[in-house]
């Protein structure tokens, strides 16, 4: 077992409704002066946020520049159109990308170390501002973990900042805040945080500090997101899918994931398809794959899964691949790459691109090989 560090928020508050009491947190902080880093469609439901701070004549500076999966040169725009501003606190609301620049930066500002000379583990060496995370989704789990992802522009890859330095001060999950989020995106990104405990369970460097919350999360997401994508107004469904999600946000950090998310990598980057929908496509598959290598754990995932245990452990794991699919299907959301008129041509160049996400591979509890990233790709098409 490898040892075990954990960086956990400075406070954690977790209920519906819970955003009301967030301006008054803020005051308690100090601040005068917040950036909110969010979208243009979360303005409404962040508007009495909004008004509670200016109330307090806390001064509000509101950035909504980051519109899809941020990219180096996204995050530089973002810096150099806040570089005179000085604001005590950087608040992000909003799904993982929005969360990750929040974090990124509340990082950069004021600190002179460049964006290049941060990407990588445990590079970033401080933060000068206070940072808030406030997810609007339930799924990748940024709120609570040390770190940020970035589409480097130069090669196009899919670029991780980790450092305990991106982990917020104050965190608050209110679950009403993901009420209106689409049942398209409800999906991916319940499946995404649902892959983030699976892959942290299954993992080489899994542990049973971190398989306490990896095991929880599978078994309240997979209980509940087919509601919550069904029904997106239960508030029950809602609740149960934020709490896995935010459980998948502290596997990240001490554990992390491993090949669903190396594969899934090159989706994003050369197709621009969701991270929650990438994972998903592939997740079946790499459990497939795995499986024989970790057959009990793999078994284990079924039953949180909401599976019966089987004859032995490679027929319960089995079961969980298929209960994985069945979600899937459930969701309402592709299953195949070539749904998603992927090319069948460019797996090899998926394949030799994943091969290049070595932190993450690290992590899989069976060896993948150029030619096993071939043959997964193959079997999700
Ligand atoms: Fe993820």
């Amino acid at each position: 077992m490898q040892n075990l560090k954990i960086h956990f928020p400075g406070k954690l508050i977790f209920g519906n409704g819970c955003l009301q009491n967030l301006a008054d947190e803020i005051q308690q902080l100090g601040c005068k002066e917040v950036l909110i880093v969010t979208i243009e469609p979360l303005l409404s439901q962040i508007d009495a946020l909004i008004k509670q701070l200016k109330d307090l004549y806390i001064k509000v500076n509101i950035d909504t520049s980051i519109v899809r999966e941020p990219t180096f040169t996204d995050f530089d725009a973002l810096m150099q159109k806040q570089a005179a501003s000085n604001p005590d606190a950087v608040l992000g609301i909003g799904g993982g990308s929005v969360l990750d620049i929040a974090k990124l930066v509340a990082a950069q500002l004021g600190n002179l170390q460049t964006l290049s000379e941060i990407v990588g583990n445990g590079l970033l060496k401080q933060r000068h501002k206070k940072l808030i995370c406030v997810p609007a989704t339930s799924g990748t789990g940024s709120e609570v973990s040390p770190n940020a992802i970035l589409v480097d522009d130069s090669d196009n890859q899919k670029k991780g900042i980790i450092s305990p330095f991106l982990v917020p001060d104050i965190v608050y999950v209110d679950p009403l805040l993901t009420i209106s989020v689409p049942p398209a995106i409800t999906a991916a990104t319940g499946l995404d945080a649902l892959t983030h405990c699976l892959e942290a369970y299954t993992n080489k460097f899994a542990q049973p500090f971190i398989d306490m919350y990896a095991y929880e999360g599978m078994r309240l997401i997979a209980a509940n997101i087919v509601t919550a994508v069904k029904n997106g107004n239960d508030e029950n469904a809602r609740t149960q899918v934020a709490m896995g999600s935010m459980l998948g946000g502290f596997c990240l950090g001490p554990v992390n994931t491993a090949a669903v998310h190396a594969l899934s990598y090159p989706l994003g980057s050369m197709f621009h398809l969701a991270h929650g929908l990438s994972n998903a496509l592939l997740l079946p598959y790499v459990m497939e794959f795995n499986a024989v290598a970790a057959p009990h754990r793999y078994a284990d995932v079924a039953v949180a899964l909401g599976c019966s245990r089987q004859s032995d452990d490679r027929a319960t794991a089995q079961a969980g691949v298929d209960k994985i699919k069945e979600l899937i299907a459930q969701c309402g959301i592709p299953a195949r790459l070539r749904d998603l008129d992927i090319p069948q041509n460019v797996i090899p160049q998926m394949a030799d691109d994943a091969m290049k996400i070595t932190r993450l591979l690290n992590n899989n509890p069976r060896p993948v090989t150029l030619d096993d990233a071939i043959a997964i790709y193959q079997a999700a098409y």
